[in-house]
């Protein structure tokens, strides 16, 4: 049996998705080993979690340095860890194309609402400002452009009548911590082909 993916995975906040693949990687069901997480926020609370579950915990700030040159130095660490595959768990940044294909290995991302529709950031803000009845969590395939990649997984979150922005985040959030980890499994395993934009799953474990 070969190695499992080692998974790189950014962060620049709270962390809770990163949580979620910590105790899924914990529980040996994630299919890969978090290698490193690096965050572009220096008090990032997700380095903690990083820390607590001793893993290498790197800050690598944006602030001050060109889009490219951040970039670079991302990529340096995560190349040196032998990263192969990445998770954006609440990473707020845009990322270049030259990025986007020079990281070695896919890319995945989590993202509060049911893509296409509500890209981009506050999600769940729009969502309700809208006046959708359903929400929910999206982890798609990073391309180039924002949050436009193909789709691995998606769940569906019902957004009540006196949701505020807050209370339907925190459903919404709920159902991301579900999501992310299966969908790194899909991912880590490479049992799934593209078809044009359809992620295919042709066997899952
Ligand atoms: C999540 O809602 C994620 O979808 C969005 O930013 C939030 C990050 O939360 N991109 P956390 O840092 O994982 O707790």
């Amino acid at each position: 049996m070969s190695a499992p993916p080692r998974l790189g995975v950014l962060i620049s906040g709270r962390g809770s998705n990163l949580q979620a693949l910590i105790e899924a990687a914990a529980a040996g069901t994630l299919g890969a080993e978090i290698a490193l997480v690096v965050s572009n926020v220096a008090g990032a609370a997700g380095l903690e979690r990083a820390r607590a579950a001793s893993l290498p915990a790197h800050v690598c700030e944006h602030r001050g340095l060109p889009r490219a040159e951040h970039e670079a130095r991302v990529l340096e660490i995560l190349r040196a860890g032998g990263v192969n595959l990445v998770a954006l768990a609440g990473y707020m940044r845009l990322l270049s194309g030259a990025f986007v294909h020079a990281v070695p290995g896919p890319v995945l991302n989590v993202h509060p609402s049911l893509l296409p529709a509500f890209p981009g950031v506050n999600a769940q803000e729009q969502a309700l400002a809208h006046g959708v009845k359903v929400s929910g969590a999206t982890v798609h395939l990073v391309v180039e452009e924002l949050d436009a990649g193909p789709i691995v997984l998606q769940e569906a979150v019902p957004v009540r009548e006196d949701d505020s922005v807050e209370s339907l985040a925190a459903r919404i959030l709920e159902a991301e911590h579900r999501i992310f980890p299966r969908a790194v499994r899909i991912v880590a395993s490479g049992r799934y082909r593209l078809e044009g934009r359809r992620v295919v799953v042709e066997e899952t474990t």
